[in-house]
Formats: C-alpha cells, sequence, structure tokens
C-alpha cells in the first residue's frame, strides 16, 4: 500500500532512512514519498482506463504547491473548492480545462477569478449559486460550463462529519431543483448546464453506498434526458477510503469494477476527484518524544506534534498507528500500560492517539502514519505553534517542500494598536 518499509527496524520512505531525513529537517516533520502519491494515482487511472476519466486531484487533502505539481505533472486535473485553491493552481500552472470548483459558499470574487482562469467548470450546490454564477458571467460577458451538485440521499457509512450525500447535510440539491434547473435552462443564459455531479463523503469503505448514488444519479440523467436536457459530464466525486487501522476498503479495481457497467452506455465523460486515495498513506508525521509521564492508570507519551498539526484523531477520533522510527530501541510488553500519545496543547482533546501499546524512551523519533491526507492542509497555530516542515521524497533524495515557520511567520499579520 505504500513506500514507508521497516529494514531491520528502521524505518524508510521511498528507500531512505527517515531517520537521516529527521537529523536534516527536525521534528515535528510531515514526510511524503513521491513514490507511494504516484503509484495510487497510476491505480486510480488503470482501474478506469476504458473511460478515460479527467481525475482531478481533490487539492484540499493535501494543497502543497510541490505535491499539485506532481499530480499535475503526470497527468491529473485539480478538484477546488476555494479562491486560495484556484491561486495554488495557477501558482503551478495547472491548465485551466483541467480543474472543477466545487464549494457551498462560492463568493462573487472567487467565481469572478475562476471564469477569468477559464476552467472547465463549477460544480454548483443550490439555484441561489447558480444564479450568482450566472450574473457574474454577464458582467463578465462570458458563457461558462456548470455541472449541477446531485444529493443523492444515501447513507455512506463513514463519520458523520464526512457525509455528504445524505439529504440533511449542506451539499447539493435534491432532484427536483436539479430538474427544475434544466428545465429552465433558458433563464441562465450565460451558463451551460451540462454535468452531474456527486460527492457522498469521505473514507468510504465499501462498494455499497457508490453504488447506490450512481444507480440514483442514472435515474435522474435518464429522466432528464428524456425532458431534453443535455448531459454530457458525469462527476462522481471522492471518497475512497484507505487503509488507517484493520479496515478493508474495497481496492480501485474493484470500486472501477462495481462502478463502470453502471457508466458503460451513459455516454458522458467521467470525472473522479480522489484526494485521500492518492496521498492518505503516502505521508507520515514524525515527531519526537520530549516526555514520558507515568500516571496512576496510564502512561503518557509527549510528543513536540499536537493536535494543531495533526486535527483527525482529536476532529473525529480517528486512528492513525503510531510506531517508533526505530523499532529495535523499543520493546512490546504485553502487561504494559496503557499508552496514550499526547501533545502540549492545553487540550484534553489533543492526542494524536490513545490507549496504545508503545514503548519509547525520551528523545527517540516516532511516526504517526496515514497523515498524508487532510493532515498539514487541517493544521493551524493554535497555542502559536508554529506550522511544521514538509519534505517530499522524490528519486531517494528528501527535499524541502515547505519551511518551518518562525516566530514573525506567527505574527506576520497581527497590528498592535
Ligand atoms: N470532492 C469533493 C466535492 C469533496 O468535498 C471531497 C472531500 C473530495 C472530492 C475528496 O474526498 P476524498 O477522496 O479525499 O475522500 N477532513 C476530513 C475529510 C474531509 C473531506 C472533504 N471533502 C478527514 O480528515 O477525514
Amino acid at each position: 500500500m505504500d513506500y514507508f518499509l521497516y529494514k531491520k527496524g528502521k524505518l524508510y520512505c521511498d528507500g531512505l532512512a527517515v531517520e537521516k531525513i529527521v537529523k536534516d529537517f527536525s521534528t515535528p516533520l510531515y514526510v511524503y514519498s513521491s513514490r507511494t502519491i504516484l503509484e495510487h494515482f497510476v491505480k486510480i487511472k488503470k482501474a478506469f482506463a476504458k473511460l478515460k476519466p479527467l481525475i482531478c486531484y481533490s487539492v484540499k487533502a493535501n494543497s502543497n504547491l510541490s505535491i499539485m505539481k506532481l499530480m499535475v505533472e503526470n497527468g491529473a486535473g485539480l478538484d477546488i473548492v476555494s479562491g486560495g485553491e484556484l491561486f495554488r493552481a495557477k501558482k503551478i500552472k495547472c491548465k485551466p480545462e483541467k480543474i472543477v470548483y466545487a464549494s457551498v459558499g462560492k463568493t462573487d470574487q472567487e467565481i469572478k477569478q475562476a471564469i477569468l482562469y477559464g476552467i472547465l467548470m463549477f460544480n454548483v450546490e443550490s439555484l441561489a449559486e447558480l444564479n450568482r454564477i450566472n450574473s457574474v458571467a454577464k458582467s463578465l460577458r462570458k458563457k461558462v460550463t456548470v455541472a449541477l451538485r446531485f444529493n443523492p440521499d444515501v447513507e455512506a457509512n463513514t463519520h458523520s462529519y464526512i457525509t455528504t450525500g445524505k439529504k440533511e447535510n449542506k451539499f447539493g440539491m435534491d432532484s427536483e431543483s436539479v430538474s427544475w434547473a434544466f428545465l429552465n435552462k433558458s433563464s441562465f443564459p450565460n451558463l451551460s448546464i451540462c454535468g452531474i455531479h456527486i460527492h457522498i463523503g469521505s473514507q468510504i469503505t465499501e462498494g455499497a453506498p457508490f453504488v447506490s448514488a450512481v444507480k440514483k444519479t442514472k435515474q435522474l440523467i435518464t429522466s432528464l434526458r428524456a425532458n431534453k436536457s443535455e448531459i454530457n459530464y458525469l462527476n462522481i466525486g471522492g471518497g475512497l477510503g484507505i487503509v488507517y487501522n484493520d479496515e478493508k476498503p474495497q481496492t480501485a479495481k474493484e470500486f472501477a469494477d462495481l462502478i463502470l457497467p453502471l457508466l458503460e452506455d451513459l455516454k458522458v465523460r467521467l470525472i473522479l476527484e480522489p484526494g485521500r486515495f492518492i496521498v492518505g498513506n503516502a505521508g507520515i508525521l514524525v515527531t519526537s518524544v520530549t516526555y514520558i509521564k507515568e500516571a496512576l492508570t496510564k502512561r503518557f507519551v509527549i510528543v513536540d506534534a499536537a493536535m494543531n498539526d495533526l486535527a483527525r484523531p482529536s476532529l473525529y477520533g480517528a486512528y492513525h498507528k503510531i510506531l517508533p522510527l526505530n523499532k529495535s530501541l523499543g520493546t512490546l510488553e504485553n502487561n504494559e500500560k496503557k499508552t496514550d500519545i499526547v501533545g502540549p496543547v492545553c487540550e484534553s482533546g489533543d492526542f494524536l492517539g490513545k490507549d496504545r501499546q508503545l514503548s519509547v524512551k525520551q528523545g527517540e523519533n516516532i511516526s504517526v502514519f496515514g497523515a498524508g491526507a487532510y493532515g498539514f492542509s487541517m493544521s493551524s497555530n493554535y497555542n502559536s505553534r508554529l506550522r511544521v516542515a514538509e519534505v517530499l521524497v522524490k528519486n531517494r533524495k528528501a527535499y524541502l517542500i515547505r519551511k518551518r515557520e518562525n516566530y514573525s511567520d506567527l505574527v506576520r499579520n497581527e497590528v498592535i494598536i
């Protein structure tokens, strides 16, 4: 699944000793494997080769410019959700015709910038937004392509915070609104409404929810076409789950084998928006043990990374595997006290792992696995902590792709009055 492998008890990334990388760049540190990233991209590409889809890497998963560039250089498009992500896409010179733009709250300014760059299409989430894009397009004297995001009301069996395709979620439109928009497309003269978009959630490990969503979407497309609407694009979003612990997520091939037969007779250009599947297992967060604290019922391993660096455990109760960088230093004993791996942030919710068996010593380095997606991209400066450095390993060389922040960075935009 990835190229973070132990050899003689020591962790390597793409064949490079992580210990050596840490020596050069210190901790806390995100380390990414370009081999793992590319291999996952190829897995999806191959699985769906029959339909030659446009694969738009979902930038929110990991928006580092070098990682975006790696994807784009290898043929991916981008799925963006903000003016900031558009700015990043422009910076790495992603072709506009490979960019799709979702989000329930696009502002006039964001819409304008995206139109001027000439993106492939907007994925529109409400009738109000449809109106807004039409009027911005009119003011620019442009005709703009849009897909409507359909909320198929399916259960994705994932964490409730990252379920997006249920009718009570804020995303997408019901079938009546979608049909209304297509039937009244003449009210939107500056739009070419010609696609359907769905995205039902993230970290979905089984195929059934996707199948059910695609089937519902197919029915909708059939009924729209019966009413003479033209549908040229179908975007089935992202959401493929990965292994964090002992999950058995469907493979890209299994996923494609379920979905492709449903799409064969549909005659649409297919778009995919994978994020986590591509970068999730391609990153680790390396952190160093500051103290060991023996409490009455537990042992706390206090490390130099925290919830502001990797929010997923605190926010979703997410499990990330945590192992020492150098396995030969520690030993696991069965009767060991349960260990929580915690950061220095002043909240009891600040943990990276709970009730683990991890035997490490002060000063040792440990890695938090599966941190490539929604790791750095969700990090913050909470507790005035500096955001950490990021390193990408490519062709057995470690490249610094984001410098560690310093205290001046921290207060750069603040004004003392
Ligand atoms: N397309 C759309 C419209 C999305 O909203 C998302 C993710 C994706 C694609 C990519 O989904 P993926 O393939 O990565 O599952 N912070 C959460 C995940 C939030 C996902 C948001 N949308 C986490 O750490 O689990």
